[in-house]
């Protein structure tokens, strides 16, 4: 067998020199942010299994969805269910809302989600086949500032990570009534250059035109480049609350560009959606993206309740700070780094360890019994700070001699006042 990883997924490792974004500290530094950030707004987080019954994304994500036509991982399992890994985290969100009642335990439904998401998606930079995902999901509030607090909290998060050259597309797609009348317009534009757009553009022609706006195919951009608006489509009431977002964006000093080709690719989505871009990723990887999906509970077969979120990608949060040379942070080191010399100073080095450690200093001891300077070559590899040397002179008097491992200055202690001494913790 080939220890190899199937294409489109990759390990998270402590420190992955060649691929950086891929080192384990670096994925618990934007976390712990993004957990910060959540209980700053108040979220509260849900954590939902990783596969879900089929038809949970059928009719949650959409049947004629890229997600669903082509980049679902579905299987039968023993119980002869059809189950889907989950290709994002929406639907799975609002089914367990509805399993749980959740709607009559708070009127405030402010959650957040991180997690692993699953696409068979063609495998390339920035396109992964497990990908993981920051979530936010507010339901029951239909207002157009809850949209644009929604929006800004993604964006803050992105500017305290220090991502640079952000660019917010909103967009609205108005309601029912606007689309149906917005797609006629599109459809009688598009009829007429039939012949030259994509194959998938065609077939999305009938069944859903609108996402023809933001194909990615040189064809098709050059055709949607003269296509009607659907601003120019949206009933009174969409107007009024697209507008209202807008306001309420410049009140929260978030800079935004209106893109009416912005459509994104999941069914559920009515009025409000936007996407998030960085320079470096190009306006094809949104970092984050999301919008309005006030008719989803609904078809879930939960009560009428409005809902707005968003998603976006730690990968791609993690690659736009490297590639923006944002100050990251080092990885974590030892503190104390003990070499005991000899089987009665290891008892001694893992007891004094145990009693570090309680004290909340990060702290390794050398157990393999190396020789002192293989020892040493390994405390220097670990980084750590300060390295202990304890043999049967120490434990007898009780005593031991700390070094600096950057300045090379030493520091006499005893075993009692180590816990608390001051360079340590
Ligand atoms: P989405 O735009 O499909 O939306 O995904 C959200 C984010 O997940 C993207 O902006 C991107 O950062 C990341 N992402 C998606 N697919 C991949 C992939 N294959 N590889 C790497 N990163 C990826 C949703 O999933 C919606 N559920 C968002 C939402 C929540 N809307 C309302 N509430």
């Amino acid at each position: 067998m080939s220890a190899k990883s199937p294409p489109g997924v990759f390990d998270i490792l402590p420190e992955d020199p060649s691929e950086k974004w891929k080192s384990s500290y670096l994925w618990q530094f934007v976390e712990t942010a993004i957990r910060k950030i959540a209980k700053e707004y108040c979220l509260k987080e849900i954590r939902t299994p990783v596969f879900e019954r089929t038809e949970l994304f059928l009719r949650g994500v959409g049947e004629t969805t890229d997600i669903v036509t082509k980049e679902m991982y579905t299987f039968v399992d023993k119980g002869d269910r059809s189950i889907t890994l989950r290709p994002e985290g929406t639907a799975p969100a609002m089914r367990a809302f509805i399993e749980h009642a959740l709607a009559n335990t708070s009127s405030l439904n402010k959650l957040f989600y991180i997690g692993p998401m699953f696409r068979y998606e063609r495998a390339q930079a920035g396109r992964y086949r497990q990908h993981h995902q920051f979530g936010v999901e507010i339901i029951g509030v239909a207002e157009p500032e809850q949209d644009a607090e929604v929006i800004s909290l993604l964006y803050n998060l992105y500017t305290r990570l220090g991502l640079r050259q952000l660019g917010v597309h909103v967009n609205s797609i108005g309601d029912a009534e606007s689309r149906t009348a917005f797609r006629t317009a599109l459809q009688n534009y598009l009829k007429d250059h039939f012949n030259d757009l994509s194959s998938d553009s065609q077939t999305r022609f009938d069944k859903n035109p609108l996402r023809i706006l933001d194909s990615k195919d040189p064809r098709d951009i050059k055709i949607v480049a003269g296509a009607p608006s659907i601003l120019d489509f949206l009933n009174p009431a969409s107007k009024l609350h697209f507008e209202t977002v807008l306001k309420q964006l410049d009140l929260l000093g978030i800079p935004y560009q209106v893109n009416p080709k912005l459509v994104r690719g999941l069914d559920y989505y009515n009025q409000t959606v936007f996407e998030i871009v960085a320079g470096e990723l190009g306006a094809q990887n949104s970092v984050g993206g999301g919008g309005r999906y006030d008719g989803l509970l609904k078809t879930l077969g939960g009560p009428d309740l409005p809902a707005f979120g968003f998603g976006t990608g730690i990968e791609r949060i993690i690659q736009t700070m490297i590639n923006q040379g944002v100050d990251l942070p080092n990885p974590d080191v030892p503190a104390l780094f003990i070499i005991p010399l000899g089987d009665t100073a290891k008892e001694q080095a893992l007891s004094l360890a145990q009693n570090l450690r309680n004290n909340g200093i990060a702290t390794l001891v050398e157990l393999s019994g190396k020789k002192l300077n293989k020892a040493m070559q390994l405390a220097n590899t670990s980084g750590a700070r300060y390295t202990a040397v304890i043999g049967d002179d120490e434990i007898k008097s009780g005593t031991v001699k700390i070094k600096n491992m950057h300045t090379g200055a030493s520091l006499d202690t005893t075993f009692e006042k180590l816990p608390t001494l001051g360079e340590l913790c």
